[in-house]
């Protein structure tokens, strides 16, 4: 690349490279009419200051849809399509017209192909399990194989639960596999065999976007590719189309699969909770059925076993009366769409030229010393909206070109109110494939504890799933340009560098490959900042009473007294602390910490997340007169008992809740507490506590093992310790990224402490030496450490007005690198002593892992 234009590249920034003329430079196909800001501002206002880039996962609805919809169902009377009066005919005539739509949706007519209603995709995929004529091998003839790209949502996978036991071959295949295998001729071309196949493949990958040749579908019917070219009998398709739909067109003219399902929310937003089969009619009557629900039978005995299908297709396969008015909203669904956009062609243009965009410059993206930023998994280069959808999935690396894990991602983009997916998206074969992930490895990362959809994102450095960005049809430019902001501002070692010649390369859409040497062009000067990491302290190993190698506290300490400075409880789950200097200890923690919590109108567990504001009812507790104080700014301040003995009655009822995750018995406080919250909070809500018979267990800790114990409707564990070292480091850090940044939100140590929400606070030691402990002693309690705790945007939150911030998360997120963790949950060992108390002052002996 010329010195001349590196040189002139220096002087701009990131924001200024990052520009709507720059990407219009690229790509003509933005947007569908003139108007499109103004569509957006009004059908999608109540996505203002939110960055959406989970389309993949469900794109949303204008508003424009809903209101129509609610217009139709409140001028028209719709009866259960199974009746024949009036308003039945009138469901079953609309129903019948959107089975008409959906065809022609998709280019195709009803006598052409079915519709089958289903709740989603996922229950059209089930239904193929379950109907399709597979066949277990005979003497003559071989048994049905159900073939697969690896690359396949976990729900066309499972259909092999349902195959394995009939003796049927599974086989899953890599896309090259398809089509170097391919022959002219059909190995034993003219058979009688009639053994029935199943070929599955996604139309785009859930994963990466990548969009599989719609010609397979005529390939496979043909016996042209593999492995239907080397196998007898007659082979059928099934074209997931779930993910494809919802920006892409597909014309099952011109490629007739035997199966298509779909799921309506990836398409429209509204409604959820419906799908498709749409099944050829050529190949319907092949699907076998063994139960038969309501409206599915043509005639049946009660008793005798005697029963005719429906001759209609759909009425044979939609058991029970089906969601009508949810199909009668697509309806409003489909008009929405074509008046937005003018269709489908239009859509998939639009969203491919944003994510390839976005791909463009965060591949090319690198940090100061010229390391890329992201590691992108994608087959193409987005050179072309017929190979690639709207889909980018990657993960970003720090300046060592070590990986940062997917949860401090979503963490950070959470605080930015930018929404994305990660982990490994229901596609364990893409992920293995792109992520270089053994089946040994996936085995053992369950044993480490990692489970699907956790956030457990790396094992020994290496990550167990990734990030993905997807765009939807209402999706904007600002939205790709807040993304890439966002990515250069927490996660780019400054100053920010482009790989200009990668980027010039992406942008005249050639593909070579012979760009050996990176040329950076540096776009800022600023300074990295420099936080010094805490010393490493020398330590003498010693055999500890637990058995496990520990280190005595004088040699980490440096002679400096350890002591516990602060006491908090939390009596309502997020709310405000209450402060004490000496607190009793209980079985489940410090007595009645967390002992009560707020829940919704449909009794779901509110936290700061969902209700900042919580944090500005101040509970505090009186033991000698047994009652729990409600206290907030303009409020009369009510008491609550403690102990609720009352029998259950209606406004003192036992219900179910849920916390973490985990189901929790619980007793409602009463009218008088739940009106005062109902009032302060702005919506219905009711005071909880935990029942006192039920107990509840730790969960198994992935760190450390540690005895099951009791909790209250604490989160995690029992107690959450801070070190007051870690916060001034913390504080420290801040101050020095504000110094270098226009961001000015000053956090003293109180407010720091504050956000953490610990129980205990100790001071006397290095900063996050913490860390490494395995128990200690608070004057004659025995403690033993349960692990880190991980931090996510609640400590963003203003414990004295409920405002959000993003300190300090980013600053906490910049320094800890790996894993943001903060603070360590600890258990109590068996209390010997009934009364046992803690109280601030008191010494603090602590011992660690070795
Ligand atoms: C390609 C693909 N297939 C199937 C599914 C399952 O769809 P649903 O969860 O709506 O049943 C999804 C969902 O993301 C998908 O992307």
């Amino acid at each position: 690349m010329p010195l001349q234009k590196a040189m002139e590249k220096e002087s701009l920034s990131f924001n200024q490279l990052c520009t709507i003329e720059s990407f219009e430079e690229v790509w003509s196909h933005y947007g569908y009419k003139s108007d499109f800001k103004d569509v957006i501002e009004r059908e999608f206002s109540r996505i203002k200051g939110i960055t959406y880039l989970d389309h993949a996962g469900t794109t949303l609805y204008p508003e424009s849809l809903v209101r129509e919809f609610y217009q139709d169902i409140s001028r028209n009377v719709y009866g259960n399509p199974h009746s024949h009066n009036p308003s039945s005919r009138l469901t079953h005539d609309t129903v019948e017209h959107v089975r008409y739509r959906i065809l022609q949706h998709f280019n195709t007519t009803p006598d052409k192909y079915s519709v089958i209603f289903t709740s989603g995709c996922t229950a059209a995929l089930k239904l193929i399990a379950e109907s399709f004529p597979w066949r277990p091998p005979t003497a003559a003839e071989p048994a049905s194989q159900f073939c697969y790209l690896t690359d396949n949502h976990t729900s066309v996978v499972g259909i092999r639960g349902a195959t394995s036991a009939l003796g049927v071959v599974p086989l899953p295949v890599s896309p090259e596999e398809i089509e170097a295998r391919a022959k002219d001729v059909a190995q034993s071309e003219g058979s009688s065999c009639q053994t029935p196949h199943l070929f599955c493949y996604p139309a785009q990958s859930n994963f990466s976007g990548r969009k599989y040749p719609l010609g397979y579908v005529r390939g496979i019917q043909a016996r042209k590719l593999y492995p239907a070219c080397d196998s007898q009998g007659r082979w059928f398709v099934l074209l997931d189309a779930a993910s494809f739909a919802s920006c892409s067109p597909l014309d099952l003219q011109e490629h007739p699969a035997d199966f298509v399902p779909l799921s309506f929310y990836k398409m429209f937003g509204f409604p959820t909770g419906l799908g498709a089969l749409l099944v050829r009619n050529d190949t319907a009557a092949l699907l076998r059925k063994a139960y038969f629900g309501g409206g599915t039978a043509a005639a049946y005995l009660a008793g005798e076993n005697y029963y005719v299908p429906a001759p209609n297709m759909a009425n044979r396969f939609e058991d029970g009366t089906i969601s009508f008015l949810d199909i009668i909203a697509l309806n409003h669904s489909f008009d929405a769409l074509h008046t937005l956009t003018g269709g489908m062609d239009k859509v998939q243009l639009h969203t491919f030229g944003l994510a390839r965009y976005t791909y463009m410059l965060l591949s090319s993206l690198c940090h100061g010393n010229g390391q890329p930023v992201a590691q992108i998994y994608s087959d193409s280069e987005f050179e072309n909206p017929s190979t690639q959808g709207a889909i980018l999935n990657f993960n970003l690396m720090d300046c060592h070109g070590q990986i940062i894990g997917y949860s401090q991602v979503d963490k950070l983009a959470s605080l930015f109110n930018i929404h994305v997916r990660t982990g490994c998206f229901c596609n364990t074969g893409a992920c293995q494939l792109f992520l270089g992930i053994t089946n040994q490895e996936v085995k053992s990362n369950l044993q480490a504890g990692h489970v699907c959809g956790d956030n457990i994102d790396l094992v020994d450095g290496r990550p167990t799933g990734s990030v993905r960005v997807s765009f939807g049809y209402m999706s904007t430019f600002q939205d790709c340009r807040n993304f890439l902001n966002f990515v250069v501002d927490c996660f780019v070692e400054k100053p920010v560098k482009v790989d200009q010649e990668k980027l010039d390369r992406l942008k005249s859409n050639t593909s070579s490959k012979d760009s050996s040497q990176c040329l950076l062009t540096m776009l800022t000067n600023e300074k990295p900042n420099h936080i010094d990491n805490r010393e490493q302290a020398s330590t003498d190993p010693v055999v500890n009473e637990y058995g496990g190698v520990a280190i005595t506290k004088e040699a980490k300490s440096h002679g400096k007294a350890q002591y516990l400075t602060n006491i908090y409880i939390y009596p309502i789950k997020s709310c405000a602390a209450f402060e004490v200097t000496d607190w009793p200890v209980g079985p489940l923690g410090l007595l009645h910490d967390r002992g009560w919590m707020v829940v919704n109108g449909n009794g779901v567990c509110l936290n700061q997340k969902r209700e900042p504001r919580l944090c500005l009812i101040h509970p505090q507790i009186y033991l000698p007169s047994n009652t729990l104080l409600l206290q907030a700014s303009g409020m009369d301040t009510i008491s609550v008992p403690l102990e609720n003995h009352n029998e259950p009655h209606q406004s003192h009822r036992v219900c179910q809740s849920k916390v973490c995750g985990d189901r929790v018995q619980t007793v409602d406080c009463g009218d008088e507490a739940a009106s005062w919250l109902s009032e302060f909070l702005g919506q219905p809500c009711r005071l909880i506590m935990q029942s006192p018979d039920f107990i509840r267990n730790m969960k198994k800790s992935h760190e450390k093992e540690v005895s099951s114990t009791a909790l209250s409707l604490v989160n995690e564990a029992q107690y959450l310790m801070i070190n007051h070292a870690s916060v001034d480091l913390l504080q420290r850090h801040i101050t020095s990224r504000q110094e270098s940044s226009d961001d000015h939100q000053p956090l003293d140590i109180q407010q720091l402490i504050g956000r953490f929400r610990a129980n205990l606070v100790i001071s006397g030691l290095e900063p996050f030496e913490e860390d490494d402990w395995s128990h200690l002693i608070i004057g004659s309690t025995h403690f033993q450490v349960a692990g880190r705790c991980g931090r996510c945007q609640m400590i963003g939150v203003d414990q004295s007005t409920g405002a959000k911030t993003k300190e300090p998360l980013l600053s906490l997120s910049a320094y800890r690198k790996g894993k943001v963790t903060f603070g360590v949950y600890l258990v109590h060992k068996s209390l010997d002593d009934s009364n046992a108390t803690l109280s601030v002052g008191t010494s603090v002996m602590s011992q660690w892992s070795g």
